[in-house]
């Protein structure tokens, strides 16, 4: 679209939607559903939520300026910040605190679109439509955990799917629990929403399995997991996931807890800082970004926001290494997110417990986004599914039988239609296996001190994880 588009819009649209425009596209405030101070989106964002299928920003506003108007569903807001009957105005410029909405489930679905969610349930369906059959005695209804419930997407076509299944969506993060909850209010007694983090789900299992689904002997049929940040947390700008944002840096899933990445760069040692950027992040120039973020620190003037931090790293990389990869702060950011939000030691600590939780024959699904993820599903599903009898044995003794059965050939990709639909997909690796044996007979291991887990000591915080 670009400025000299935008700058042809008349009055204060136009201006506001110029003035918050960043390249090609424009920053436009998002009304949120549950009454919260609006965020500020990209506008190709805030078209897509209004208008799922409208394509780009462009297509909508040049409907605007040649007169041809886009209307806005009921309730809701144009583009342009008109008011549509019974809507509430949401202009580009303003910035006035908006009344509370009555959330609308469709609000919560174009949040974010669930990734390969067809092969998703194709995956699970034979271990719920065995249990659907009550082909396991004395079993109840069929059960599937969500761990990643985000705005409940995957949940909600399973439990369109699958007659009678129940889920228990586990998420950490309080404000898409709420929305997920809101959307998927129709199912009743079939979905129950646990604020947690997916490490915790045997506790989860066992306490909330019997009431939901008669399940008592801490096994499920299925579980799902779709790691990292929903769309929602990516868009919405006062999270400080987003570059490039004069706004605090805090990329915490669950703001209820713990420290901010702005805490982080305020405390830890360049030594520290370096590890955390060089094993979560795979960043080249982690000790350089380190170091100078300690002598901004050390100068008084700490870098506190999204934007600082993304200046800091473009001054720091060299120029001819900005010319490839993507934002030069891509990888700061993807460190500084998995550091905050532990998230590969809570993902290696849960794996396991996940195919503990699982009854024989029950299935596991998990997408990854990230290559660090990935390598921590892969190595935990290869082992589960390859007999520890040494080789050459003319037969496998039953105990050393493997305990996994792999359901894909390597990862899984999205196909270029669904990448160009969803550009989120581009990076997604799915991977599923079955369970052979009973957990009794052959648990998960739980792992030993991975090497993602940061440590207070940084002596040996200088090496990449190593590859398994
Ligand atoms: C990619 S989104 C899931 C989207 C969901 N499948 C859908 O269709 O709407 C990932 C979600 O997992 C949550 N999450 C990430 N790490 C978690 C953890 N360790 N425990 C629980 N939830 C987690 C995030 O808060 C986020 O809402």
């Amino acid at each position: 679209m670009g400025r000299h588009c935008l700058e042809r819009l008349p009055g204060r649209s136009g201006a506001g939607l110029c003035r918050h425009s960043r390249g090609d596209h424009p920053r436009v405030l998002l009304r949120r559903p549950d009454g919260d101070p609006p965020d500020e989106v990209s506008a190709r964002c805030r078209v897509r939520h209004l208008f799922p299928g409208a394509g780009t920003t462009g297509g909508v506003l040049a409907r605007w300026l040649t007169g041809a108007g886009a209307l806005a569903p009921a309730g809701q807001t144009d583009v342009a910040g008109r008011q549509p009957e019974g809507g509430h105005a949401v202009t580009a410029a303003g910035t006035t605190r908006l009344p509370p909405q009555p959330l609308q489930a469709e609000d919560v679905a174009r949040r974010h679109a669930p990734v390969l969610l067809g092969r998703c349930l194709d995956l699970l369906e034979p271990a719920l439509a065995t249990a659907d059959a009550n082909g396991e005695a004395g079993r109840g209804a069929p059960l599937m955990v969500d761990c990643t419930l985000g705005m409940g997407g995957h949940t909600q076509a399973a439990l369109d799917r699958f007659q009678g299944l129940r889920v228990i969506g586990i998420d950490r993060d309080p404000q898409a629990l709420r929305l997920a909850q809101a959307r998927l209010a129709r199912y009743g007694g079939r979905f129950l929403a646990v604020h947690g983090t997916y490490d915790q789900v045997a506790e989860i299992v066992r306490e909330h399995a019997p009431l939901l689904a008669g399940a008592a002997d801490g096994t499920v049929d299925a579980v799902l997991m779709d790691l990292g940040v929903s769309s929602l947390q990516l868009d919405e700008a006062a999270r400080g996931f987003a570059y490039s944002r004069p706004v605090p840096l805090d990329m915490r899933m669950d703001q209820t807890t713990g420290p901010t990445a702005r805490d982080l760069l305020a405390t830890e040692d360049a030594a520290s800082l370096t590890w955390i950027l060089r094993v979560y992040g795979e960043e080249r120039f982690a000790s350089q970004i380190a170091r100078a973020v300690v002598r901004r620190r050390e100068a008084g003037n700490p870098v506190t926001t999204s934007q600082d931090l993304a200046d800091l790293v473009r001054q720091v990389v060299p120029a001819a290494s900005r010319r490839s990869g993507g934002h030069p702060a891509k990888r700061t950011f993807q460190a500084l997110r998995v550091a905050v939000n532990s998230e590969l030691e809570i993902l290696e600590t849960a794996v396991p417990r996940v195919l503990n939780c699982l009854r024989v024959g029950g299935r596991v699904v998990v997408e990854s986004y990230q290559s660090l993820e990935d390598r921590i599903v892969k190595r935990a599903l290869v082992s589960g599914a390859t007999t520890r009898a040494p080789h050459g044995l003319p037969a496998v003794p039953d105990s050393d039988r493997p305990y996994l059965e792999l359901l894909t050939h390597g990862a899984v990709r999205a196909g270029p239609d669904e990448v160009a639909l969803n550009p989120r997909a581009a990076s997604v690796r799915l991977r599923a296996a079955a369970r052979t044996r009973s957990v009794q007979e052959a648990p998960a291991p739980e792992p030993r001190g991975g090497p993602y887990a940061r440590r207070t000591d940084t002596s040996n915080r200088r090496g990449k994880a190593g590859k398994r």
